[in-house]
């Protein structure tokens, strides 16, 4: 095992932006940056040894800051949507900034994902990063102090350990939103994808849950056997309609707070496999469906549907839908959650 650092790039301030590249015994390689604890490569042998870099990225600081859609980005205070960028707690009324189409709060504007966080080796297979950001930061109550580790084993296992404290009773939702690309190039439609997922949360055509946890049994939603990312991607459907292909919370299987599969997806040209485990309640699969071709690393255009996520998470709105899993932290309730991207080789 082994952990560099090297300089990436710098903020427009000149804040420096370091990668931390952590390679394992395997071939198999991860590099992380500062800049929004941003997962910027995932180096891994496919099944002819060849290195195939699996993560949707860029190349610049600038393109991080000016064209991402989160590529690779550590998101919090709160990933995902909270509907109409309000909610209500112990009676107060918070209000946020409403980032996307001026009618809801996504992944609270950001506010973690394009800041550099601070970070160290922590041992000789993980790097740790920190960041804070303060109360009242897009509306949001909290000072809120979160840590992320990342690790690397010689499996073939990225373990991400996620922290966050704070001083005051509020909604907390951290997650990694990595672009898989397992062909390294191309479309994921013929990846096989199976999610141990027998529900997932209905949206309206904003994106926010209706409330309604439905069964995936008999709809396109259906990937509890396993089956192409393509294959009923394009079904008529009004949820597909709303959200132009999958970008949906499925909710995971026996979820108890102990770290459990609950993904799995597969690439036959390359030969590579990745399980994702979580010690959290759901999962956004999201398949890359507003990617509109900017130019990734190497000059990879990055086109609608050139890359998936799975996005370990609360469901999104919860601070606005008691019947959901509760999001509520405090300062004698810290978050922490645990998720894992297990690559390996196909058969
Ligand atoms: C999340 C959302 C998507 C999209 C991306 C960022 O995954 O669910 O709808 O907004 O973030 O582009």
């Amino acid at each position: 095992m082994l952990v560099k650092k090297d300089v990436f790039g710098a903020m427009p301030d000149g804040t420096e932006v370091f990668e931390y590249t952590i390679e394992n015994d395997a071939g198999m390689s991860v590099g992380i940056l500062t800049l929004g604890a941003t997962i910027h490569k995932v180096v891994v042998p496919d099944k002819n040894g060849t290195p195939v870099d699996a993560v949707l990225g860029f190349d610049t600081v600038e393109d991080y800051l000016g064209k991402s859609n989160y590529q690779g980005a550590t998101v919090g205070r709160f990933a995902n949507r909270i509907g109409a960028g309000r909610f209500t707690l112990d009676g107060t009324d918070h209000v946020l900034d409403r980032n996307e189409k001026g009618k809801t709060s996504l992944h609270s504007s950001g506010e973690m994902s394009f800041k550099v966080w601070d970070s160290l080796i922590a041992d000789s297979d993980s790097v740790e990063f920190s960041t804070s950001v303060p109360d009242g930061n897009h509306g949001f109550p909290g000072n809120v102090k979160a840590t992320v580790r990342m690790t690397l084993d010689n499996s073939g296992t990225l373990r991400i350990e996620y922290a966050a404290e704070t001083d005051r009773p509020a909604p907390l939702n951290l997650t990694n939103h990595t672009y898989f690309n397992l062909a390294g190039g191309g479309d994921i439609l013929s990846h096989e994808l199976k999610l141990n997922c027998s529900a997932f949360t209905p949206v309206d055509e904003l994106s926010i849950p209706t409330g309604e946890i439905r069964a995936v049994a008999g709809t396109p939603f259906d990937f509890t056997a396993g089956k192409p990312i393509g294959a009923d991607i394009e079904a008529d459907d009004e949820q597909l309609a709303f959200t132009g292909g999958f970008d949906h919370n499925f909710v995971i299987d026996g979820a108890d707070g102990s770290l459990r599969p609950c993904a799995t997806a597969s690439c036959a040209e390359s030969g590579i496999s990745l399980t994702v485990a979580t010690t959290l309640p759901a999962v956004q699969f999201y398949a890359g469906n507003f990617l509109a071709g900017a130019e990734g690393k190497g000059g990879r255009p990055m086109n609608k549907r050139s890359g998936f996520c799975l996005e370990t998470q609360f469901y999104p709105d919860s601070p606005n839908k008691p019947d959901f899993p509760s999001c509520i932290f405090g300062p004698d309730r810290p978050y922490e959650s645990v998720t894992e991207f297990r690559f390996s080789k196909l058969g």
